[in-house]
């Protein structure tokens, strides 16, 4: 077993984190933020998405965070697009990416983007072919890729048929999520393995929600099954609002921490992701969900 040499860190707080806050952040700040998380190194951020804002209000203004953004060369600025309609919001603001996303849950897919597995693809293909004229990157998420809080358990063969269907639309890229993080490395591996009879591992990125506290071991055992894209959130941001006590996504630091840990790159600064931490945690008035970054405190006083 071989860990990868570096891993690229996908970013997601600005979106997954955001759009299960509570407290909406103004254009301004979730700009800032991100500037602010582009500044520590990473290279691949989500920024917002273009959904119905009668069902994601925290994302209603991702058109003027896009506008306003300063943009750094060699960034990826990655947008959620469910459907035609919030693609060509999409294309007005330029982004580097798109991501389409779908469920290997019915009944997930049903409550999270009103229709079934197979009318979300459908959805997608026009899309994914638009973005490809346009020479965009495409993103495909998976949600519930090791369980649903309605159904349950879903094998790896549901993961692994919509795998397969989004790799052969042209997905650039494809983001197993264990949306409400109830997943272990034994139950992640086998999933893994399924999918990865389709896709090639080098265009898997994992996403791990940490509410059982599972999601650091996952991602070792990713890691040493060959995956190098890890979806993160900076101090665990978000939540879910399916699974009652669920938590966001993995925090980055925790995550940086682990890698800087096992002598794997991220080009990632600790100590700045650290002070942003902290600075967004004050802004949405809320604790901060890393303990790496709770450890690594600036202001903490010595005992
Ligand atoms: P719908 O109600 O079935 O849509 O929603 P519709 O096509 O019937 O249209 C209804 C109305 O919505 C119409 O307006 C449309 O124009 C409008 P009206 O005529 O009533 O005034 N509409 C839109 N407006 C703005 N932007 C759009 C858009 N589309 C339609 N793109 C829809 C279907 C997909 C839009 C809705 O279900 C939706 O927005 N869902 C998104 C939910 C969401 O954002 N969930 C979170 C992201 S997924 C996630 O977090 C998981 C992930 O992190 C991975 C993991 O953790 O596993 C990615
Ligand atoms: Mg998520």
């Amino acid at each position: 077993m071989s860990l990868p040499g570096h891993v690229r860190i996908v970013e997601v707080g600005p979106r997954d984190g955001l759009q299960n806050e509570p407290a909406s952040l103004s254009v301004a700040l979730k700009c800032q933020l991100i500037e602010q998380l582009v500044s520590t190194g990473i290279r691949h951020i989500e920024t917002g998405s273009f959904v119905s804002p009668k069902w994601v209000p925290q994302m209603a203004d991702t058109e003027q965070v896009m506008h306003q953004l300063q943009r750094t060369s060699g960034v990826i600025y990655s947008v959620l697009t469910p459907n035609l309609k919030g693609f060509e919001r999409a294309l007005s603001c330029q982004p580097s990416e798109i991501a389409v996303f779908a469920a290997a849950s019915e009944e997930f897919s049903a409550r999270n983007i009103n229709c079934s597995i197979t009318e979300s693809l459908e959805r997608f293909n026009p899309l994914i072919e638009k973005a490809k004229v346009q020479k965009l990157r495409v993103r495909g998420y998976i949600s519930c890729t090791v369980g649903c809080p309605y159904t349950g358990d879903i094998t790896p063969q549901q993961v692994a048929w919509v795998a397969q269907q989004l790799n052969e639309m042209g997905c650039d890229e494809i983001s197993l999520g264990d949306t409400i993080g109830v997943g272990n490395p034994l139950a992640c591996k086998r999933m893994l393995a399924a999918v990865a009879h389709y896709v090639p591992l080098s265009q898997l990125a994992v996403h791990f929600h940490d509410t059982y506290g599972q999601a650091l071991a996952n991602i070792y055992a990713m890691l040493e099954e060959g995956i190098a894209t890890v979806d993160t959130a900076i101090a665990g941001l978000g939540g879910c609002p399916y699974a009652q006590g669920a938590s966001g996504n993995v925090a980055t630091e925790d995550v940086v921490y682990l890698l800087n840990g096992l002598g794997i790159q991220s080009k990632i600064d600790l100590s700045q992701l650290t002070v942003v931490s902290h600075w967004i945690c004050q802004q949405l008035n809320r604790p901060n969900q890393s303990k790496v970054a709770r450890a690594l405190h600036p202001q903490r006083k010595k005992p």
